[in-house]
């Protein structure tokens, strides 16, 4: 099979696609052949060897992937060969094929592309972890998203509403805010051209809002921590603009404030029974058409530095993924 091999850390440029063998499954285990595989920030990271955990190289990165069954090994009785799947994984999703453990592997919903069920796992489960267990978001509260046209942004925006939250998006161009709005944002700040903590004001007539959703970190953190109302929560997702913030203690104290740290791969591990929970909840949301993963561009393996520049150089909307098949 081919696969997009990461030899060293580093840039993604630096990466190759090889011919390696076809992956065997061992009793427990299913292989699948990818018919896309959704492309996250988190992989440029892992490429760099800069992500909070380390894959010694060579890998083949890439988390989440959809496909068809092509071989199961002793012991498998969920799984059949033929089968339409989705399959979150550690690693291993860029290639024609993978084999992992059939905890990992779920029936791909009827309402969705391989494309769509590929770009599901990463940013919904995040988001819906992060607002459910983390935020305790309730019906009516007021939610901040941040690069909210982004991966993770969009899709904690269709949660946000399908959760009843006013979502407010905040973004960088009026292109990205437009595409929030199409995704049910019910109003949009654009952070280049005003002070977010301002307009965040004049939004809420001067409470604040009860959860800020910030995949961006840098300067705009300490900002929207500032805007948050009484008992705000702020969500930290991650730092896609490089730079890590720091907070004067007072800003929590002041609210009552929660700064909330999410790790959505690590909290799923640990917590198999609440990530069941929550992709059942979710599962009845892609079903009434609530959640639809919006897959915006696609990129053949080959293609796969124009790919991740799309990410780095900041152009992405809503998700994309490799074609396989
Ligand atoms: N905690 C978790 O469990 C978890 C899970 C998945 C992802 N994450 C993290 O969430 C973050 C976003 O991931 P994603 O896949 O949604 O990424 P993405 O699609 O590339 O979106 C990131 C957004 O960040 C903003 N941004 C600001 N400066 C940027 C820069 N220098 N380069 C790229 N984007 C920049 C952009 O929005 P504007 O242009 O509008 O500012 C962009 O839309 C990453 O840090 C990732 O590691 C965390």
């Amino acid at each position: 099979m081919r696969a997009l091999i990461c030899k060293e850390f580093g840039s993604t440029d630096s990466l190759v696609i090889e011919t390696v063998d076809d992956p065997v499954p061992g009793p427990g285990e299913v292989r699948i052949d990818i018919h896309a595989a959704g492309i996250n920030f988190p992989d440029i990271l892992v490429i760099a060897g800069q992500y909070q955990l380390k894959t010694p190289p060579p890998f083949i990165p890439g988390n989440e992937a959809a496909g068809i069954v092509s071989g199961i090994g002793d012991g498998i009785t969920r799984f059949s060969v033929g089968d339409k799947v989705v399959v979150m994984l550690r690693g291993g999703a860029f290639a024609e094929k993978c084999v992992v453990n059939e905890n990992l592997v779920f029936p791909l919903p009827s309402q969705m592309t391989f494309e769509q069920g590929a770009g599901f796992s990463v940013t919904y489960c995040t988001s819906y972890h992060a607002l459910k267990q983390s935020a305790n978001l309730q019906p009516g509260e007021t939610l901040l998203v941040l690069g909210a046209a982004g991966g993770v942004g969009t899709t904690a925006i269709e949660i946000g509403k399908a959760m009843g939250a006013r979502v407010i998006a905040a973004a960088s161009s009026d292109e990205k805010l437009a595409f929030a709005k199409s995704t049910g944002a019910d109003e949009t700040i654009n952070y280049t051209d005003c002070s977010l903590n301002d307009a965040i004001k004049e939004l809420t007539d001067g409470a604040g809002v009860d959860v800020v959703y910030d995949p961006v970190g840098g300067e705009m953190a300490q900002m929207a921590l500032r805007a948050t109302a009484w008992h705000g929560r702020y969500l930290v997702i991650g730092f896609a603009s490089g730079e890590i913030p720091k907070f004067p203690a007072n800003l929590a104290l002041l609210k009552e404030a929660s700064i909330v740290g999410v790790w959505w791969g690590t909290w799923s591990a640990k917590n198999p029974q609440g990530q069941a929970q929550n992709l059942q909840e979710m599962a009845a949301m892609i079903a009434d058409g609530r959640l639809k993963p919006k897959i915006t561009e696609t990129y053949r393996l080959e293609e796969f530095k124009k790919a991740f520049r799309s990410i780095s150089d900041r152009k992405v909307k809503g998700k994309i993924v490799f074609t396989l098949a």
